[in-house]
């Protein structure tokens, strides 16, 4: 137990002090903020959070059947609202490598009635455990930026849906516009990693959040590794005074 404690301390202590993008801390990372995860969603984006995933979930081709992927699935939030904009038959499988957030994503959904509906898998984005051309779309909510290789990501995502089904991105941006860039560059280095902090009891971790924030490319940028990914038609949608954007290609 108390090394376990320590095991946990000593990766977030490497995740403030040195610039890494290592799978096996992510994952660490997530697992211990996963029981305060879906509160500090919800504080720290003032609730927008919900009307992002909502924006984001509508994005996804309306198809009879419809079998759907969510990669980074987390605590479901994303599975959920699919469920929620789709008929009766539309069925979601999540996928996600932190096996705390699941368990918390899998007791959300039993509790909703919804386990014959929603499958929540242990996996990794960078390597899909799915054959190609299974899904009729699969969308990944703020989970692209902690991938090691955005486009190898997207590739996978690519490679499991079906022709013409598309890949949906929910994620934070580098805001534009100047006055309002710099109040969210203040909130998000300083004020986000303070609450988050106090609020997880897991020093750094929101922290990590700013910085993946901030490194992560323009929307631009973003729109050109979905098309060297495979992907066509690529169109974005920027949210809350681009705080989010939301990105949909086409396989
Ligand atoms: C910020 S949370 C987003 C969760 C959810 N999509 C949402 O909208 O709230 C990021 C999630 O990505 C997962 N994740 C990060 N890298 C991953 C990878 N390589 N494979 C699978 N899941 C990954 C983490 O475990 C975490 O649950």
């Amino acid at each position: 137990m108390q090394n376990s404690i320590r095991d946990k301390k000593s990766v977030i202590y490497l995740i403030i002090n040195k610039p890494v993008k290592d799978a096996v801390k992510i994952q660490c990372m997530f697992s211990s903020i996963a029981p305060r995860y879906d509160l500090l969603n919800r504080l720290l984006s003032f609730g927008r959070d919900r009307c992002w995933r909502k924006f984001a979930v509508n994005q996804l081709p309306r198809t009879d059947n419809a079998v759907f992927l969510d990669v980074a699935t987390g605590t479901g939030d994303i599975a959920l609202e699919i469920i929620k904009q789709h008929s009766g038959n539309t069925k979601v499988t999540g996928v996600d490598f932190s096996s705390q957030m699941l368990e918390l994503g899998r007791k959300k959904i039993a509790n909703l009635g919804w386990q014959e509906r929603i499958d929540l898998r242990h996996g990794d984005a960078n390597s899909l455990p799915f054959e190609d051309n299974t899904f009729d779309g699969a969308i990944i909510a703020f989970g692209i930026r902690n991938l090691p290789d955005y486009k190898r990501g997207l590739q996978e995502m690519t490679r499991v849906i079906k022709d013409n089904a598309s890949v949906v991105i929910l994620e934070f941006t580098n805001i534009k516009n100047r006055s309002f860039g710099k109040f969210y560059h203040l909130y998000l280095t300083k004020v986000l990693p303070l609450i988050g902090e106090i609020i997880s009891g897991r020093k750094g971790a929101y922290r990590y959040l700013s910085r993946s924030v901030l490194d992560f490319p323009e929307t631009e940028e973003l729109k050109a590794i979905m098309l060297e990914a495979g992907l066509r038609e690529v169109k974005y949608y920027l949210l809350t005074f681009g705080v989010v954007a939301v990105h949909v290609g086409i396989k």
